[in-house]
């Protein structure tokens, strides 16, 4: 059927306060010529995309007072209109994540061929809850997952032709991210555990009998999340001076629960902490578990994607022994956001939380509704495919072998400035360092110092995202070798391909500027050389 678009011959889309009846109006909306539309958008991002500002120099309460008219339009506009108004008034208060200075958090430019990727997600608009309204797609997203399934547990030929497309498991599930996937993974832990439990009870459980989830102080918040909606409790365990999880820690810890009779769940084991970009012991992790009968789960949502670097994928030794790992591809793997995914290494695992619906998503078919936690759920597997035959494995090793030697790096350059404390060498590509006003330098720091270091440390970073040169995110954690004090942390993540050296020297050379300002403020004494 050929579609015949409304417009003129310049391809604008006609415009709605112009449709006088709901036939104009259905026209309009779904058979319009959208060239310049699409042209124009092209200009917006041209435009937010023109400059290395870290971030935007408005105050919140400025961007807040643009958001507070409430009553819905009764009248449609131009699409035109409108988005002058977003030009105007939205995209300018925008986080410029592909700013080459901006070094704060996960989200990084995506590749250019993406978005014009996401225009076919959305125009297609297919829902991967079920066959019915996705055929093509459900069995391409079946084999993104199971290409990464080889990657990460590295099963033969025969495990993956036998387990690829069949209906009655899966590999893996995409999800909404890795909050989504870590919780979905906790969910199977549970039903394995409640397998367990329940042959050896029938009584409702008390809170001293909940199943217990055991990983290191630095698990992403999406465990807390985890454990309180599946009732179970969690275990945080302390690092070690590398960020890692405490082995003898995780060790009492285990014993601790076992001789009080708890079922252990699951063990997490982080492979790229959110703070340090840090990787626990996955090996030995696993065989603990393995020694208890516990579930593992690796998340994997920072560092996965570095399985499918040849140069770095010894990182991740360990891996493949594990139940279940979660990894994101809208983070390392610079995809689109909304691309989560978790893997079963056994896909009997998959089977633990299937459900199923009469009027679809039924219990024969290959819909993969059944083994997902979300329903309705966008083709974000399109992304992972395209980018894995776009950039392929070669291109996201050279990726990762850049941006790692980035981090390294900037570790050299924070370690060649006195004014800034590292807190450990990088692990991965994510680093943590102070800055130490020049009265606690060549000192013993006490606790008392570290108050006044962390309250510097947090108008440091305030101004500096105020100031919206460059941008680099904080965090607060305690740090073992201050006695487990609190300390406040600049984060730095080094994940934009764009960033350059001097990038990462004009953000130091603008965190001291700042800082010497800052110093000078609190003295009384103008900075020398502001
Ligand atoms: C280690 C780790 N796990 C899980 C998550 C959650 O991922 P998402 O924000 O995609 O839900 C994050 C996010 O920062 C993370 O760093």
């Amino acid at each position: 059927m050929d579609l015949v678009l409304n417009g003129d011959v310049d391809g604008r889309m006609d415009s709605v306060e112009e449709a006088k009846t709901a036939d104009t109006l259905i026209d309009t909306l779904f058979n319009s010529n959208t060239t310049t539309l699409r042209k124009r958008v092209d200009d917006s991002c041209r435009k937010f995309f023109a400059t290395t500002d870290g971030a935007t120099d408005r105050r919140i309460e400025h961007v807040r007072s643009k958001f507070m008219q409430f009553d819905a339009p009764a009248q449609g506009q131009s699409a035109e209109t409108y988005l002058d108004m977003l030009d105007r008034e939205v995209l300018p208060h925008c986080s410029h994540l592909a700013s080459p200075r901006y070094l704060g958090h996960m989200t990084s430019p995506i590749p250019q061929f993406l978005p014009e990727i996401g225009r076919l997600v959305q125009t297609l608009n297919q829902n991967v809850v079920k066959m019915e309204t996705s055929r093509g797609m459900a069995f391409l997203e079946r084999q993104v997952i199971g290409m990464l399934h080889r990657e990460i547990f590295g099963a033969d030929k025969q495990f993956y032709e036998e387990n690829l497309q069949t209906a009655s498991s899966a590999l893996g599930i995409f999800t909404s991210g890795g909050t989504l996937a870590n919780i979905c993974a906790l969910w199977t832990a549970m039903r394995l555990a409640d397998a367990t439990q329940a042959a050896e009870s029938t009584k409702p459980l008390q809170a001293a009998e909940r199943p217990v989830i055991i990983g290191s102080e630095l698990m992403h918040y999406s465990f807390d999340k985890g454990a309180q909606l599946l009732g179970a409790e969690l275990h945080k365990v302390a690092v070690n001076n590398l960020f890692q999880i405490d082995l003898n820690a995780l060790g009492e810890a285990v014993e601790k629960y076992r001789q009080a009779g708890r079922k252990i769940a699951c063990l997490v084991a982080i492979a790229g902490t959110t703070d340090y970009g840090s990787i626990d012991a996955l090996a030995r992790i696993c065989e603990i578990g393995k020694q208890i009968g516990a579930h593992v789960h690796v998340d994997a949502a920072w560092g996965g994607g570095l399985i499918l670097s040849k140069s770095n994928r010894y990182l991740l030794d360990g891996i493949a022994q594990a139940d279940t790992v979660t990894i994101d591809g809208h983070k390392q793997l610079m995809l689109p956001l909304g691309c989560g995914m978790l893997f079963f290494r056994d896909p009997a695992l998959s089977q633990l939380t299937m459900h199923h619906a009469p009027y679809a998503v039924r219990a024969t078919s290959f819909d993969q509704g059944r083994f997902t936690l979300e329903g309705t759920r966008p083709a974000t597997a399109l992304y992972v495919h395209a980018a894995l035959h776009i950039i392929g494995k070669n291109g996201y090793d050279d990726l990762f072998s850049e941006s790692l030697q980035r981090a390294r790096y900037m570790a050299q350059a924070i370690e060649a400035r006195p004014e800034f404390e590292l807190m450990a060498a990088p692990a991965m590509n994510i680093l943590t360092y102070r800055y130490i006003p020049e009265k606690y330098r060549n000192k013993k720091i006490d606790d008392q110092d570290n108050i006044q270091i962390n309250r510097f440390n947090t108008s440091l970073q305030k101004w500096q995202r105020q100031k919206g040169d460059s941008f680099v995110s904080r965090t607060f954690r305690a740090i073992g070798q201050y006695d487990n004090q609190g300390l406040t942390l600049l984060r730095a993540v080094l994940l934009n391909p764009l960033t350059t050296y001097d990038d990462i020297d004009f953000l130091l050379n603008d965190q001291l500027h700042i800082a010497r300002s800052l110093e000078s403020e609190i003295s009384g004494v103008p900075a020398s050389h502001s």
